[in-house]
Formats: structure tokens, C-alpha cells, sequence
């Protein structure tokens, strides 16, 4: 019988959305625990877990506890680490000079983490703000209106050394001031840690999403605002090409990976960096853009799960070869213990 309804098409891509096992059959991103980097609170002391009220899920921890986290991420397949030290503020002045610490919490927190758990890659932010007063990547001129790049630079590189002598595989520069990549690389070089990679936060924006961020590592109390404007030195959340020129100089200056950040905001300037560069490209989903999903669930407007997983597969669609996400753990521990269908 001639269905009237019937249109004679010879495309039809709905067959090989029919099952379960052909939508597996045809799919192309592919997220897996290896692309994934959890990063992490780190306390002095050996107080309990302190909960971040704006992170729900995540937890400051002392460095025994930062051991066995370590360890147990490395069980579901989540093979990097990025530590953030939270300061106590006695310890915080206007130069950020604990810093240089050769005591600093984030050197005894990486030697433990490399002890407990030997293979795991670890990264170490290289910015100044846990330890600064006012909360600044840097330190500022002398009427305090801006932040000092150069000084700011030669401090830094210092940093990038002591990290590099406590271990870890990879120090991040965060700060966006210029030069610093370059400045970096040839510190570390000089002081014969040629194996230690840089990845650069290359394109980092001028977000709002990092509240929560500054919450956990109390940068945004330090301050005194929430707000903590740093347009200074991040770049124009309106600006495309910036990031570019960013890259071309990271590359350039020795960059090993290249990062974008905030992520699930900025999918457009993951593509571009991925069509730009021969780099791993990295890409940070932050704070703010784990906690919206976290709210809205509580709502019961979302659904974590689900969101959790989209959000993480559209950063790995854009481009990004691996992704920071504090989301980092339970994504490992739902893709191991899925069977694919
Ligand atoms: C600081 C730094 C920030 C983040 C990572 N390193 C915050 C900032 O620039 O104020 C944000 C991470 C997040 O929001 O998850 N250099």
C-alpha cells in the first residue's frame, strides 16, 4: 500500500542512530580517565577534610589524606594531579615571599605525592596569588595599581625551579604576565631540569567562573572582594585573536602544552589553539563551570550525571587532548565501571 506520508529520501542518518550499539559503533570523541587531570586543595596541618561551600564534593586536604586521594585516582586511571596549596593567611604578605619557601607546603605536598604514588604526573600551579595579601598573580608597582612584570617574572622563574627540584613533571604558569614561559624554561634549564615540561596557561581568560576557585584557596578573601580583577594581565573574554598571539609566543618561548581556560565558555578558542598549533592543547573546565552544574542540580534543574559527561565531551570535541576538571574522579570512576553500552 502507497503511504502518502512517505518521503523518498535515500539519506537517512537516523540508522545509524537506531541502537545502542550502533551509536557506539559511530562515535568519535571518546573520553578516557588518561585525559583527565584532577586537581587538588592542599592544607598544612593534620586537620580533617574542609569542604568548599561553593565546590560541592570538593575538599582541602592535609598531605597524607592529598597521599591517599592520589592513590586512589591513579586506581580509576586518572594519571595527573595538579596541587593548589591553600595558605594559611599569617603566612601571606604583599610580595607573596612564601613563595620561595624552601618549607613551602606545595614542595612537601609534591615530594609526598611522588612518594606515595611514583608515576603519577604531577603539576604545580606557578602563580603567586595563594601567597599574596591582596591576591594578585604578582606582585604590584609601587603605587600598587598594577602588577609588576618583570619582578614579578624573575620571582617566579624561582618558583618554577624549587617545584621543579621537588619533583613535579609539570609547572604551570598561571599568571599570564609576558615572557614568562621564556623566563621560565631557561631557568629551569640552567639549573639542569631540562625534563621538567611547561604547559602555559596560554589563552587564560578574565573570568567570573573562577570564584569558587578563590574561595578554596582563599585568594578572593585575601582581597577583601570577590571580585578580584585581574583584566590586567588575563585576557578580554571578548578577544579571539589574542589567543593566538599568546600561543605563538608561548610556543616560541618553549611551551610543552598549551592550555585555555575557562574550557565549556571558550570552545571556540580550544579549536582555534588545536587548528594552530602541533602542541598537546589542554584545556581547564574551572571552578565556576563545575559548581553551576553542581547548583542547578541541586535545584533538580539538571541532571549531574548527564551534564557531567556532555560538558566534559564537548571540551574534548573542541580540541582539548586532556582536560583539568574537578569533575575528574567521578568521570574515571564512571568510565571504568561502565560497560560501554
Ligand atoms: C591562579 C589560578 C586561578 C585558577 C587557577 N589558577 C584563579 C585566578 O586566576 O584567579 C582558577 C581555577 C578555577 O577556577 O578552577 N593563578
Amino acid at each position: 500500500m502507497h503511504n502518502s506520508f512517505k518521503l523518498n529520501l535515500v539519506q537517512r542518518p537516523r540508522r545509524l542512530r537506531r541502537t545502542a550499539e550502533l551509536r557506539a559503533l559511530v562515535e568519535d570523541t571518546v573520553l578516557r580517565p588518561s585525559n583527565l587531570i584532577a586537581p587538588l586543595f592542599v592544607i598544612d596541618g593534620k586537620g580533617r577534610p574542609e569542604p568548599i561551600a561553593s565546590m560541592p564534593g570538593v575538599f582541602r586536604l592535609n598531605i597524607a589524606d592529598l597521599a591517599k586521594e592520589c592513590r586512589s585516582l591513579r586506581k580509576l586511571g586518572v594519571l595527573a594531579v595538579a596541587l593548589f596549596p591553600k595558605l594559611d593567611s599569617r603566612l601571606k604578605d604583599e610580595d607573596g615571599t612564601a613563595a620561595l619557601s624552601e618549607d613551602a607546603l606545595i614542595l612537601r605536598a609534591v615530594r609526598a605525592v611522588k612518594d606515595a604514588v611514583p608515576g603519577l604526573v604531577v603539576m604545580t600551579d606557578i602563580a603567586l596569588d595563594p601567597y599574596t595579601t591582596h591576591g594578585h598573580d604578582g606582585v604590584l608597582t609601587p603605587d600598587g595599581r598594577d602588577v609588576d612584570n618583570d619582578r614579578t617574572v624573575a620571582i617566579l622563574a624561582r618558583m618554577a625551579v624549587l617545584h621543579a627540584s621537588a619533583g613535579v613533571d609539570l609547572v604551570a604558569p598561571s599568571d599570564m604576565m609576558d615572557g614568562r614561559v621564556g623566563a621560565i624554561r631557561k631557568a629551569l634549564d640552567a639549573a639542569d631540569h631540562e625534563g621538567t615540561a611547561i604547559m602555559a596557561y596560554t589563552a587564560k581568560y578574565a573570568s567570573a567562573y573562577y570564584g569558587p576557585f578563590r574561595d578554596a584557596v582563599g585568594s578572593a578573601k585575601a582581597s577583601g572582594t570577590r571580585s578580584l580583577d585581574k583584566r590586567g594581565y588575563q585576557l578580554n573574554p571578548a578577544n579571539r585573536r589574542e589567543a593566538l598571539i599568546e600561543l605563538k609566543l608561548d610556543e616560541a618561548e618553549g611551551a610543552d602544552i598549551v592550555m585555555v581556560k575557562p574550557a565549556g565558555l571558550y570552545l571556540d578558542i580550544i579549536r582555534d589553539l588545536r587548528l594552530s598549533t602541533r602542541k598537546p592543547v589542554a584545556a581547564y573546565q574551572v571552578s565556576g563551570e563545575y559548581s553551576q552544574i553542581h547548583a542547578a542540580a541541586r535545584l533538580g534543574w539538571l541532571d549531574l550525571p548527564q551534564c557531567r559527561r556532555e560538558s566534559l565531551l564537548a571540551i574534548k570535541r573542541a580540541g582539548a587532548d586532556m582536560i583539568l576538571t574537578y569533575f575528574a574522579k567521578e568521570m574515571a570512576a564512571e568510565l571504568g565501571g561502565r560497560q560501554p553500552l
